[in-house]
């Protein structure tokens, strides 16, 4: 008999998260916390009322709500507070490593320093590594939306903390903005020593996974759902492990997906595609990491081996060195053996 796949053991699987907007993580519980201590006005009576408002139909929906909330943050300490809050959470998840992204241009464009995002993230952060004994990475993610020159002010801003930063990815509005769209800024960015990744095929079609491979030559591919659509592609992504960092409860809350029974994870696991699981933006798609894999487990029928694969790939697909790396697909192993 296998033994058998209780939620605790996936819980408890030491896993990676690959996939984190630090902005996303933004409860409504520390919005309304900071709304007051920064006397910031927010369009909401309740935290009951601001999750009432989270009912998205499609990406900008969501954008436009997300942006919003990241009005509130506005110290140091208000980011140091929110990275504490989504450290502490996870480590309840069995992540010991996190390599997560934060938007610096939602905050310098409304007048916040990028020093003062950074500073306080990176405060949160070494807070975490030592309460948690979790390593973190932080990736500096570009706004699609904005014009390219805007990448390049914000990653002028940037150059004090370069070599804290381990990559830089592409997010926001992606339909209308092909990875091409960012070909020299990305470009800089891997001759400073960058990693890259960038959101692609998530809304937008397989020719944007093309792009964000052959024109930003990126590490790291964040959702690809659409790369399914090109089989040729999809033979290409798995000759290479290029890894795909998907968010199931993300793809159904911006109805990417319409069900979580109908989510394809295992058919690109069958496909041989190193997929892994993540959680996007957490606070208002409805779980942390471990609530994505538990739900899509229970959804889909996952096998005990399928849920393990996803965790390794989670560590595969990080920017750790070998040695790292082998420590945690170790660690990964042992507690595989013991459940
Ligand atoms: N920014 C935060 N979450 C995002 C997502 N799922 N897609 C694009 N940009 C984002
Ligand atoms: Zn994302």
């Amino acid at each position: 008999m296998p033994a058998p796949l209780t939620d605790a053991f996936i819980t408890n699987l030491p896993k990676a998260e690959l996939h984190l907007h630090i902005e996303g993580s933004l409860e409504p519980e520390l919005m309304f916390a900071l709304a007051a201590r920064n006397k910031v006005a927010i369009p909401f009576a309740s935290v009951e009322d601001v999750r009432a408002a989270y009912s998205f139909t499609n990406l900008q929906t969501f954008l436009d709500i997300y942006y919003a909330g990241a009005a509130v943050l506005k110290t140091e300490e208000d980011f140091r507070d929110l990275a504490v809050a989504y450290f502490d959470r996870v480590a309840m998840d069995g992540v010991v490593h996190a390599e997560i992204f934060f938007d610096p241009q939602t905050h310098t464009h409304r007048g916040i320093p990028f020093d003062v995002v950074a500073a306080g993230l990176f405060a949160g952060i070494d807070e975490a590594k030592a309460k948690h004994n979790m390593s973190v990475g932080l990736i500096m993610s570009f706004l699609r939306h904005l014009p390219e020159e805007d990448a390049f002010e914000t990653f002028a801003q940037a150059e004090p903390w370069l070599d804290r930063l381990i990559g830089v990815g592409l997010d926001s509005s992606e339909v209308g903005n092909p990875p091409s769209k960012f070909a020299r800024a990305f470009a800089a960015a891997g001759d400073a020593g960058l990693m890259l990744c960038a959101h692609a095929g998530e809304e937008g079609p397989a020719e944007y996974v093309h792009e964000a491979l052959d024109v930003l030559h990126v590490d790291r591919i964040d959702h690809g759902n659409r790369a399914l659509e090109d089989p040729a592609l999809v033979a290409r992504l798995a000759r290479d492990a290029m890894t795909l960092t998907v968010c199931p409860l993300s793809n159904v809350a911006l109805r990417n997906v319409d069900r979580l029974e109908n989510h394809p994870i295992d058919r690109m696991l069958d496909l041989g595609l190193r997929a892994t699981i993540h959680s996007d933006d957490p606070a208002y798609f409805g779980g942390y990491i471990g609530e994505n894999f538990r739900a899509t487990a229970a959804a889909r029928n996952l096998s005990r081996e399928q849920v393990v694969t996803l965790a390794r790939n989670s560590f595969l697909g990080s920017f750790l060195d070998d040695e790292t790396l082998s420590g945690h697909l170790a660690s990964l192993d042992a507690y595989v053996k013991a459940g």
